[in-house]
Formats: C-alpha cells, sequence, structure tokens
C-alpha cells in the first residue's frame, strides 16, 4: 500500500526523516510531496506523528497518463475506492511538467469519471462545498506519472488545534516546527524565543521535547471514513501517548514586549498542554543585553516589516547583534525576511533555501561570528 505526505517547499527532507523513524519504506519525493510504503496503521500513526507535514494521502492509484481518455479510464481501476463511498468529494489537482497541462480540464475529467465509475452517477456526491468538510482527491500529475491520492488529513496538520488566538504575523507550526529540528536544539539544554508572539515556536519546542505527538489536539479525516477500521486509531494514539515524555525537565524561555501577546501565548500553550512546561515573561529584547549571560539555542521569528517602518527595524536589528556581541556563546536562529543586519563583529549567514511564511519569503539564519569564529557544534537534525 502505498502513501504520500505533503509537506512547504524546502522541508521535503526532515519530512522523510520523519517517515523513516515510523519505519516506514521511502518511495522517493516530489518537490512538496514524499511517497512511501506502508500498512493502513500508517494513516493514523503519520497523522498523529508528522510534525513538517501538511496532508497524509493514500495512493489509490499511481499511472503513467498523457491523455484524458487514459485518466477517465484509470479511475474506474481503483480498487481502494472503497475509502470515498458516501462522501462528498472535491476534487484538486497539480500537473508539473507534463502533457496534460489543465488544471480545471484535470479536475472535470476526474470528478465525471468518480460519478461515473465508482458512485454510479450519484451526481450529488460530487460538490465543490468546502464548509460540508468534503473528502479531497488530490491529482497530482509530474512527468506524465498521475498520482490519484486520497487526503486522510482534511485540514493541513500544521493546524495542529491548539492555537485559539494569534498576533498580527503568526508563524506556521509546521515550519516552526522545522526550524526547531534544523537548529539542532539539544532538548536537556535551554531554548529561548524573545520573540514569542503568540508562542508557536516555544509550544512546538515542548511538544517535541516532551515527544507529545502533535496531531493529538484535533481530529482527521479518516476517523469519517466507513471502511477504515477506528481501532487502528485508538491503537496508534494509545501508542503515542505511552511515548510521552511529560516528567522530564526541560527549559524552555518565552519573552515578547508585548503583555497582550504574553497571554496569548500562555492561552494557546494551556490548549496543548505545555503551559506549565514553559516560562513566559513579558520583556524587550533590549532588556537581556546587560543580564546574565545566555547560552544555547536561541529559535526565533522577530518582526520584518510588515507592521515597521525601515527605522524600526534597523534599530530592532541592531539591538539583535548587540544582544549577540553581549552573548557571544548563544547560538541563535532567527527566520526573517528582513536581510541587511550586519555589524563588523557579527554576520548572520548560513542562509537556508527561500522558506515561505504564508505569503511572505524569509530565510532562516544562523549567527556565525567572523572574528575568532568558535561556533564548531554540528548541526543535527534531532527527531
Ligand atoms: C513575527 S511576531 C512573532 C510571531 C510568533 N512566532 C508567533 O507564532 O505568533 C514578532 C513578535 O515580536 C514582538 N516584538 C516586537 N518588537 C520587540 C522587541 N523590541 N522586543 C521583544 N519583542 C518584540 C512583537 O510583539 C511580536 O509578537
Amino acid at each position: 500500500m502505498n502513501f504520500a505526505i505533503s509537506c512547504a517547499a524546502g522541508l521535503e527532507s526532515i519530512l522523510k526523516k520523519e517517515i523513516e523513524i515510523a519505519g516506514y519504506k521511502m518511495l522517493g519525493s516530489w518537490p512538496t510531496l514524499v511517497r512511501f510504503q506502508g500498512e493502513l496503521p500508517a494513516i493514523a500513526k503519520m497523522n498523529l506523528r508528522s510534525r513538517v507535514g501538511n496532508k497524509v494521502f493514500l495512493e489509490l492509484k499511481q499511472y503513467q497518463t498523457t491523455d484524458f481518455d487514459k485518466l477517465f479510464d484509470m479511475i474506474s481501476t481503483i480498487d481502494r475506492a472503497i475509502y470515498i463511498q458516501n462522501n462528498p468529494i472535491i476534487v484538486t489537482a497539480i500537473t508539473k511538467q507534463s502533457l496534460l497541462t489543465s488544471v480545471p480540464a484535470i479536475q472535470k475529467i476526474v470528478k465525471k469519471s468518480i460519478t461515473k465509475k465508482i458512485l454510479n452517477g450519484k451526481e450529488w456526491l460530487v460538490i465543490e462545498d468546502e464548509k460540508l468538510q468534503p473528502i479531497e482527491i488530490l491529482v497530482y500529475i509530474e512527468h506524465d506519472m498521475c498520482s490519484v491520492l486520497l487526503n486522510t488529513t482534511w485540514e493541513s496538520l500544521h493546524k495542529r488545534g491548539y492555537k485559539k488566538a494569534t498576533g498580527e504575523a503568526p508563524i506556521n507550526e509546521a515550519l516552526a516546527a522545522w526550524l526547531l529540528l534544523l537548529s539542532g536544539w539539544k532538548f536537556s539544554e535551554p531554548l529561548y524565543d524573545f520573540f514569542c508572539g503568540s508562542g508557536t515556536i516555544v509550544i512546538e519546542a515542548a511538544l517535541l521535547a516532551k515527544n507529545i505527538a502533535p496531531g493529538m489536539f484535533r481530529s482527521f479525516a479518516f476517523q469519517q471514513f466507513k471502511r477504515y477500521d477506528q481501532k487502528l486509531f485508538t491503537a496508534e494514539l494509545e501508542a503515542a501517548k505511552a511515548k510521552m515524555m511529560l516528567t522530564k525537565e526541560h527549559t524552555i524561555i518565552a519573552s515578547d514586549i508585548d503583555p497582550t501577546m504574553i497571554s496569548i501565548a500562555k492561552e494557546n500553550a494551556k490548549h496543548a498542554w505545555m503551559e506549565k512546561y514553559i516560562t513566559f515573561e513579558t520583556k524587550a529584547i533590549a532588556d537581556y543585553i546587560s543580564g546574565p549571560e545566555l547560552v544555547w539555542t536561541m529559535v526565533s521569528n522577530p518582526p520584518y516589516g510588515l507592521r515597521m517602518n525601515t527605522y524600526d527595524l534597523e534599530k530592532l536589528y541592531y539591538t539583535i547583534t548587540e544582544l549577540f556581541a553581549h552573548h557571544p556563546k548563544l547560538h541563535w536562529w532567527i527566520i526573517t525576511s528582513y536581510d541587511k543586519f550586519t555589524t563588523d563583529d557579527v554576520s548572520w549567514t548560513r542562509k537556508k533555501s527561500m522558506i515561505f511564511n504564508g505569503w511572505e519569503r524569509c530565510r532562516f539564519y544562523k549567527k556565525t561570528l567572523l572574528k575568532n569564529n568558535d561556533d564548531t557544534r554540528s548541526e543535527k537534525n534531532t527527531i
């Protein structure tokens, strides 16, 4: 049985690692989609456990197809169509470097074929009203290889369910988890976010350190599939609960200049059961400059301009570099689209490939000392 998990561009390698750690055989990856082999429990397991994935798909069919007639016929040979019976359906499509280029035409043919061949003409089942929680079929075509994929997740996994309120520029939960995994943060050492906003990075950090499956706070599309054995879900949920490490001590510190954001972050942390594991403070970044020496890891998402003018940004990023100069043992990673922050002593290098936080193009920077560079810590991904 084959599966695929979608993710944001650039997150594929960590997603692959998650799938391998869960014990599944990799089949390969396309940009934003990783394929693997597994059995039915994989649906529950990966929906519960993936931190960086967006949607877990069951592959109904994979076939080389270069024309619409073949695409239409292919649908009728889907043997796992049992999962889509009696569900309202929407069809989405992505096509890249293939002879079939028109997304609306692909959607139309696939819908027509599903209605005729699978639903025996019950056209009312094929609808586009998202309010009715339909089942999504994604048709993904790349180099003429067409995969028909059933969305077992419904709303993207980054919507964990614990964020009840946010500020103006919250970071996506999957992206926050990816930053933490990439930073090489050792859970036994302190972690800071001094621009915590609604708390996403520190909540994800606590979930990661305590080995809590991020899908525990929400429901999934597959729970409505009549033919999916719900005992598989219960078993995976119990297995995930058994793996939680709630008694382990961790130091996770979050602050923000805005007291309202601190209240929101605390509330969100409460919904994720993580409030008591995170220390929240209302503090400006400048307050840390002359404070006690900071060591270990900071992962942050400072403001980058949507609400600030250039002068404010220059001042803010100058303060950030000043703080770094006073705390040279701090390993600091930030995600931002602002790219003019350097001083004589400090250069923010190691630009990762472009990452999108919502619609904003960002880079993920790691601070590096130009003079007396003693930053020798290896960057290992930890899952
Ligand atoms: C891009 S938001 C962070 C969003 C956060 N990652 C989330 O998921 O909600 C930047 C945050 O930095 C805070 N901030 C702005 N200037 C600050 C300063 N000088 N010191 C500390 N925090 C500041 C803002 O209040 C805002 O909450």
